[in-house]
């Protein structure tokens, strides 16, 4: 699972492209009211100036509380939604907003993995029927279909006597499997997965986990992985994109996200994971967030998280903050940076994968210092 840096393992196309590249992207939905004259009274900011790159062979996890917009992110990927603006590329093809004709040998390439397995596969139909399409949309003969359905059923750990079963025949966790088989049929290069695992048991979650790890060591397999638990994604992801509000927070290496949270929210997603040891449980210190997310039909102003974050501040309320840099490519957007100490902000450098939006400030050495915060710790006084 491993990613090498990309100049070694030669995944960037020559002009510094990864497999996916997400520029600015925006997703918002209108509100319309009236029941004669249809009028936009607002709109729901579900994503919102959001960039990143996958490279080849990554995993990519992508957590963060109910709503704050995983789903219309990887939706609008997929092109299942339009964005509103930003760019969207695969292999350096900008399809942002191409039309069926270009999309359709894309879509191979890009397969979805949905959350609920029951709901996404057709109740009336034999596992071989649900097989057969996408295996015929890829040209397999017709006389080799049989063969090839039950060599996907093998590769996602069923038999292949499955085949002739309807879906409500198998467990949760066969279910997620035939989703997968489904979504192989077609050789992608990239699988976007939709909380693929919260349906199921937390044993089944395990096997479900180490099937798609198997599978993308043999088939060089790129995923998207989303969950609302960082502890689903912490062994499956190389890196991890933490969202709010339909924003970037922290993006990081996925060991050094666990290790050393930069940003307020992450460590508060990290709190909320229970420890197996109640002593080591009781011990940890937590960074605790009340209520729920605002309405993000009219966001907070400056920092998003400002309304619930324990180290809010004056600017907090009013820049937003940037995206920046700090080593070992680990980025945060956050004025009161934790983990860090004061030669590591003042080596910092604005990501240009920061929001368009976002001020100028930098993270202040000033106001963070040589603050070195365990999670859970104070917030600094207002400034
Ligand atoms: N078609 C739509 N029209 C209007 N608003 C929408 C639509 N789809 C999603 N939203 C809103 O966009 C925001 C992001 O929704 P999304 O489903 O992407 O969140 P999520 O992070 O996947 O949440 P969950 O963890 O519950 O699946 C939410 O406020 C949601 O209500
Ligand atoms: S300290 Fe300020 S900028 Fe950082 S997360 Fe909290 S509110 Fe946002
Ligand atoms: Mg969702």
């Amino acid at each position: 699972m491993t990613v090498e840096p990309q100049a070694e393992q030669g995944v960037s196309g020559a002009d510094g492209s990864g497999l996916l590249d997400v520029e600015h992207l925006r997703v918002l939905f209108p509100i319309k009211s009236g029941l004669v004259i249809d009028r936009q009274v607002g709109q729901v900011h579900a994503v919102d100036d959001v960039s990143f790159q996958l490279r080849e062979g990554e995993t990519l996890g992508v957590v963060g509380e109910s709503g704050c917009g995983k789903t219309t992110l990887i939706r609008a990927l997929v092109r299942l939604i339009d964005a509103t603006s930003g760019a969207i590329r695969f292999r350096g093809q900008d399809i942002t907003k191409a039309g069926r004709g270009q999309l359709e040998p894309i879509r191979r390439e890009m397969q979805m993995v949905f959350q609920d397995p029951q709901a996404s596969l057709n109740p009336r139909k034999r596992v071989g029927q649900i097989l057969a399409t996408p295996l015929r949309i890829r040209g397999v003969e017709k006389g080799k279909i049989e063969t090839e359905s039950r060599d996907l059923l093998e590769r996602v750990g069923l038999h292949p006597e499955h085949l002739n079963r309807f879906p409500h025949e198998f467990s949760g966790g066969q279910r997620q499997r035939i989703g997968i088989a489904r979504a192989l049929a077609v050789e992608p290069l990239l699988i976007l997965l939709d909380e693929p695992v919260s349906a199921l048991d937390v044993s089944i979650q395990a096997q479900v986990i180490n099937l798609l790890e198997g599978l993308q060591d043999d088939l060089h397999l790129s995923y998207i992985f989303v969950a609302h638990d960082l502890s689903v994604v912490r062994h499956v992801s190389d890196r991890i994109i933490v969202m709010y509000l339909g924003k970037v927070m922290e993006v990081s290496p996925s060991e050094e996200l666990y290790a050393k949270p930069i940003h307020p929210y992450t460590s508060a997603l990290l709190s909320a994971i229970p420890i197996p040891d109640p002593k080591e449980n009781r011990a940890r210190e937590r960074t605790v967030i009340t209520g729920e997310p605002p309405n993000p039909i009219n966001p907070p102003s400056g920092c998003r998280f400002h309304t619930r974050c324990p180290r809010a501040t004056e600017i907090c309320r009013r820049v937003e903050p940037q995206l920046s840099e700090y080593e070992g490519g680990h980025l945060a957007a956050c004025h009161h940076p934790q983990n860090v100490t004061a030669e590591e902000i003042a080596s910092v450098t604005r990501s240009p994968t920061t929001p368009i939006s976002a001020g100028d400030e930098l993270p202040g050495a000033e106001e963070a210092g040589s603050y070195r915060a365990p999670v859970g710790a104070d917030a600094p006084a207002d400034s």
